[in-house]
């Protein structure tokens, strides 16, 4: 039977799983037991054979997740604050880490610990109506959900200082101009261009599509030479599958690849 949880809703169909942060009286804000949920929701999806894939977003219209919920954040001492920022750093560092592909559908403010879940998926797609921004420093704290090591890789130092450091918000299409999401769609067709893209993630091969993510994930903390090693490794890993069999096979006769994961 499907976990039931508090502040997510978890569906699947078709092979991909979506996960919407459901909290829209408070813009989806992350309080604890929120974030201790995507970690437990994220870890079923990880064992589930059935889920290819992973779409998350925010309920409602106006939100994917307004930050951190500050209400929570108000009340916390030095050392529960290091408590707090490494339990969110863990969740989003397993839904980074996850061997299949997570996709943010950035529906409205993704602000603060919002737009560190975002930073945390593997690709981002906007709606027209999404705002981004770190606004931490206004309230005298910093990104501590990975924010401030995540967003210079994505979109370099000096992008990710003036968020970091003004805490202003950007639109979804200065957004997509700095490269912080993938593209951006009509507010009424994220849901359809989120799952349009998933589903032509899925039909790939699932054990490349896991490998394709290691090689990334692996060789973007690592040296050029180690990187290029372990890709060299894992392309050769893959020529011991089924899966690569069938796509070859398919390719020559002409026919779509269907995977097993084998
Ligand atoms: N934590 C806790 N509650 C939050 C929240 C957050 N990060 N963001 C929004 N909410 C709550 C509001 O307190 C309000 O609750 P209430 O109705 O009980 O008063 C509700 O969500 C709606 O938000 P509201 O501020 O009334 O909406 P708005 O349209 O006027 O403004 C924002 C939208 C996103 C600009 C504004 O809510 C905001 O600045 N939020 C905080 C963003 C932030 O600093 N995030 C980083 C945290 S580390």
């Amino acid at each position: 039977m499907a976990a039931r949880y508090d502040y997510l809703e978890v569906a699947t169909s078709d092979g991909i799983a979506t996960v919407t942060v459901n909290r829209p009286d408070k813009l989806n804000a992350l309080n604890a037991a929120t974030i201790a949920e995507l970690g437990d929701a994220f870890r079923a999806l990880a064992d589930d054979v059935t889920v290819g894939g992973v779409i998350l977003t925010g309920s409602g219209a106006k939100a994917f997740v307004a930050g951190a919920d500050i209400a929570e954040l108000a009340r916390m001492g030095p050392l529960p604050g290091v408590h707090v920022s490494r339990a969110g750093q863990e969740v989003f560092r397993f839904i980074e880490r996850m061997s299949k592909p997570v996709l943010a559908a950035v529906n409205g403010f993704a602000l603060g610990g919002g737009l560190e879940l975002a930073l945390a998926c593997h690709l981002r797609i906007a709606a027209a109506n999404a705002r981004f921004g770190l606004p931490e420093v206004k309230l005298g704290i910093i990104p501590g959900y990975g924010g401030t090591v995540r967003l210079p890789r994505i979109v370099g130092r000096g992008r990710a200082l003036e968020l970091i450091l003004t805490g202003d918000m950007i639109d979804a299409a200065e957004a997509h101009r700095i490269g912080l999401v993938n593209r951006v769609v009509e507010s009424d067709a994220l849901g359809a261009a989120a799952r349009d893209v998933m589903a032509r993630i899925v039909a790939n091969g699932p054990i490349a599509l896991a490998l394709a993510l290691e090689s990334v994930l692996h060789g973007e903390a690592t040296s050029m030479e180690d990187g290029l090693l372990l890709e060299s490794n894992l392309f050769g890993l893959l020529a011991s599958t089924e899966d690569m069999r069938e796509g070859m096979s398919a390719f020559i006769e002409k026919r779509p690849a269907k995977f097993a994961g084998r």
